[in-house]
């Protein structure tokens, strides 16, 4: 795929790909077939997730961004387009790949912390008995729960709870982790905390990550390219390349005020003229 920038947008950091893409996402139109409507969410996106892309999707609420999630996850078969993970169309889901989402209750309530890493090693088939055992226990002390192991979710914080899914979905081993909004729901404190775990998380393991969120410093921290949808449906506008430090372009302009300013550019646009829907 072409590398997409904006107008005088110069690659600022980041891997430059330079073997196959892990996940390739070509034109791909998602549509919700409703009795009265035809919404669509995403039309013609295109982009490549490269092995230990930290690759964040960022746009206006109602863009698409956890429909194209949801459809990567094998949920949702696109219109048009297709989604390739290792060369391969995805057309169901698989435990390559696994999701995070935003809402604290994602956790099996009935189940330990350590019980919920591990039952999903085991319905996965992905491991068992002591190399299940080990390996739930290994990525709990990775997210630092140790302590909390044989705690009940419901004894756990908003930020603990996160943990123990990001635990979950990292034992996995998956080959892409899709990360829908997971701070979100989170004080501004312990989201910033969690940014930061997460990025220490990904320099032990060098992880591949799909990012969503819609907030722009979160995107220019965590991601290491960024795809700038436009409000619904959503289009690429542009992909970006970051390195956590919101540098400063050949503009003179800092990298999450270019986003700003592409994102609000569209707003005016969309105001002016009704989007296809
Ligand atoms: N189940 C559904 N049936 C019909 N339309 C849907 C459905 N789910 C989402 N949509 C529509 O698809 C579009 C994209 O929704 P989506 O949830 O993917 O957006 P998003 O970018 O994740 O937004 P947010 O940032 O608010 O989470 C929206 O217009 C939404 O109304
Ligand atoms: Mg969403």
């Amino acid at each position: 795929m072409q590398k997409q920038v904006s107008q005088g947008e110069t690659a600022v950091g980041g891997p430059q790909p330079t073997v196959t893409p892990l996940l390739q996402v070509r034109d791909v139109t998602l549509q919700y077939k409703t009795k009265q409507h035809l919404v669509t969410a995403t039309y013609k996106v295109s982009f490549d997730v490269f092995q230990s892309d930290r690759f964040v999707l960022l746009g206006p609420s109602g863009c698409g961004k956890s429909t194209l999630l949801k459809s990567i996850g094998g949920y949702m078969a696109p219109t048009e387009g297709t989604i390739s993970l290792k060369g391969k169309v995805v057309k169901k889901p698989g435990p390559d790949r696994v999701f995070v989402f935003q809402e604290f209750d994602q956790l099996l309530p009935w189940k330990t912390v350590k019980q919920n890493v591990l039952f999903a090693l085991q319905a996965s088939g992905k491991a068992r008995g002591k190399e299940a055992a080990d390996r739930a226990l290994n990525y709990i002390d990775k997210v630092n729960l140790t302590k909390f192991a044989d705690s009940y979710p419901h004894t756990l914080s908003g930020g603990m709870k996160q943990r123990v899914a990001i635990a979950r979905a990292m034992a996995m081993e998956p080959d892409v982790l899709l990360m829908d909004e997971p701070f979100a729901a989170l004080d501004a404190l312990t989201r910033r905390k969690m940014q930061d775990e997460l990025l220490q998380l990904w320099s032990d393991t060098r992880f591949t990550v799909l990012f969503v969120t819609h907030s722009i410093p979160e995107a220019t921290l965590i991601g290491n390219r960024i795809l700038l949808l436009s409000p619904h449906p959503g289009q690429v506008k542009a992909e970006l390349n970051s390195d956590g430090s919101d540098p400063v372009g050949a503009d003179g302009k800092k990298l999450s005020d270019r986003i700003h300013d592409m994102l609000f550019a569209e707003a005016v646009e969309q105001a002016d003229a009704a989007p296809p829907r």
